[in-house]
């Protein structure tokens, strides 16, 4: 009979099976390692801050069958869950979706395609698109527009760009496509910032940031974050992009990721390839990744119940 166990606290040997398990079952259905979380990334990010837990589920039916990466919101969205998981192919996916509703009333279940969970009362609520940009790469020049600059930094938020990240943050919470998840609006504040830094900092990853600022009114419009782990050097992830409602159709998006690619070519030049995700109903997104030369590399599935 399947067991289920919840780690709120992670020992070493339970990270490496887990992260043993992904790489083989990633390897058949994707062709690639390079989206698997590492042990010593997980072993860093499992714990409870004021604003999430972060867990791991196992399944084993008498192996190791099944896991889910989960994050539980704890200062908004207090009735979701968010999980990445993997499955053994016909291993039976009931007892670890089970465990999941046990812990937070809706659940999304990030996947790769071949897992039709609907007979578990999920429904497939989104699809995302992770495309790859090899480096070196000859992108196209983006000048921010007559009005903008761009200021670009390795590593913590400047203490005087704090609140401005911090509140567009929270635009990006609402201003993303979610498809058919359920999800509110996020609340985010410098302290917010600095607990996920040195969350990061554990976990042995960091962050390369570009911001706009509009010169006339001196407030920020636009941000992008990249996501640096020292465990998988030759590999960088785009995390948030945003442009602030009245300050949209300015080319400011690409401007930000042009920067922001600089200073990684700067700053980390052992970086290959750049992955990033995008809802595949992100037409203005999927636009400027495609004119940077990104090309599809995967599809992921959002499946929700509750
Ligand atoms: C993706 C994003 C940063 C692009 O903004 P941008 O750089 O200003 O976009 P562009 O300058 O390339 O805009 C091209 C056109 O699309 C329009 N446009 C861009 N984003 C739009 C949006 N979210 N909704 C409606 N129209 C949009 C622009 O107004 C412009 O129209 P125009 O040619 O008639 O002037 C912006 O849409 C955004 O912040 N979206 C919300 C956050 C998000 O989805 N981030 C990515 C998550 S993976």
């Amino acid at each position: 009979m399947a067991t289920v166990r919840i780690h709120e606290q992670l020992d070493p040997g339970t990270a490496a099976a887990v992260v043993e398990l992904w790489e083989r079952l990633d390897t058949a259905s994707l062709g690639t390692v390079d989206f698997i979380t590492t042990a010593q990334e997980m072993l860093g990010y499992t714990g409870t801050t004021s604003t999430r837990q972060q867990l791991l589920l196992t399944c084993v039916d008498p192996e190791l069958t099944a896991f889910a990466w989960a994050t539980l919101p704890l200062s908004d969205n207090t009735a979701l869950l968010e999980a990445e998981m993997r499955l053994m192919s016909g291993a039976d996916p009931g007892p670890l979706l089970h465990a999941l509703l046990s812990l937070r009333p809706t659940v999304a279940v990030w996947l790769p395609p071949g897992h039709d969970l609907s007979g578990h009362g999920f429904c497939l609520v989104q699809v995302e698109i992770a495309s790859a940009l090899r480096l070196p790469a000859t992108v196209p020049e983006a000048p921010p527009a007559e009005g903008y600059v761009i200021h670009s930094w390795r590593g913590p938020v400047p203490e005087h760009h704090l609140s401005c990240v911090a509140g567009m943050k929270e635009a990006m919470s609402t201003d993303m496509p979610w498809g058919g998840q359920t999800h509110d609006r996020e609340v985010w504040d410098g302290a917010r910032i600095r607990e996920t830094e040195e969350v990061d900092r554990r976990a042995g990853v960091e962050t390369l940031w570009s911001l706009a600022r509009h010169t006339g009114s001196g407030t920020c419009v636009g941000f992008t974050q990249l996501s640096c782990p020292a465990g998988r050097p030759a590999i960088a992830f785009q995390e948030d992009t945003l442009v602030a409602g009245g300050h949209r159709g300015h080319g400011l998006g690409m401007t930000l990721k042009v920067a922001n690619l600089a200073q990684l070519a700067r700053q980390l030049p052992r970086v290959r390839t750049i992955y990033t995700w995008n809802a595949e109903e992100n037409s203005h997104m999927l636009a400027i990744n495609r004119r940077m030369g990104f090309v599809p590399a995967a599809r992921f599935e959002c499946w929700q119940a509750g």
